[in-house]
């Protein structure tokens, strides 16, 4: 009796199928590892870092030293920077004004206050402002072009 292995070659046929076979077979338990990882990092609350979105204010900004914005809303410093604070509203999420006559920031939903630092003064609303980091472009003069605001 013979008892000699009688497999065949492989053909580059089979090893190409074979490559195909494998990879798919590691792409699929690599999508369902990040499926069912995915909601696993939710629920403990991981975020993944994101990266700040930024937006431009050409300087100088208006004889008023304010700038709304749709997000935030922009004050000129006497150290002729400028600071941001948010212009949601941290009670239900109304866009806030900046009423210059009386020198703060209102909700016209509910009327919550808060100063230009983003600081509550008054209202339903129980959490100050966010205020978001403020950085400037200079040209080649040294002048200040524009504040960049980094949301
Ligand atoms: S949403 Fe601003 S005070 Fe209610």
């Amino acid at each position: 009796m013979d008892h000699r292995n009688h497999q065949k070659p492989t053909s580059p046929g089979d090893r190409n199928r074979r490559t195909f076979l494998t990879r798919w077979v590691q792409w699929t338990l690599a999508a369902t590892a990040a499926l069912f990882l995915y909601p696993l990092f939710r629920f403990a609350g991981f975020k993944p870092p994101r990266r700040p979105r930024l937006v431009d204010v050409p300087a100088p900004l208006p004889a008023s030293g304010t700038h709304a914005s749709h997000d935030f809303i922009l004050f000129a410093t006497e150290d002729g920077g400028a600071k941001a604070v948010s212009r949601i509203c941290t009670h239900l999420g109304c866009r806030l004004n900046f009423l210059q006559d009386m020198g703060y920031i209102e909700c016209p939903c509910h009327q919550s206050r808060f100063t230009s630092d983003g600081v509550r003064i008054s209202g339903p609303a129980e959490r100050n402002l966010p205020t978001f980091t403020v950085t400037q472009k200079v040209d080649s003069e040294g002048q200040v072009t524009a504040f960049v605001v980094h949301l």
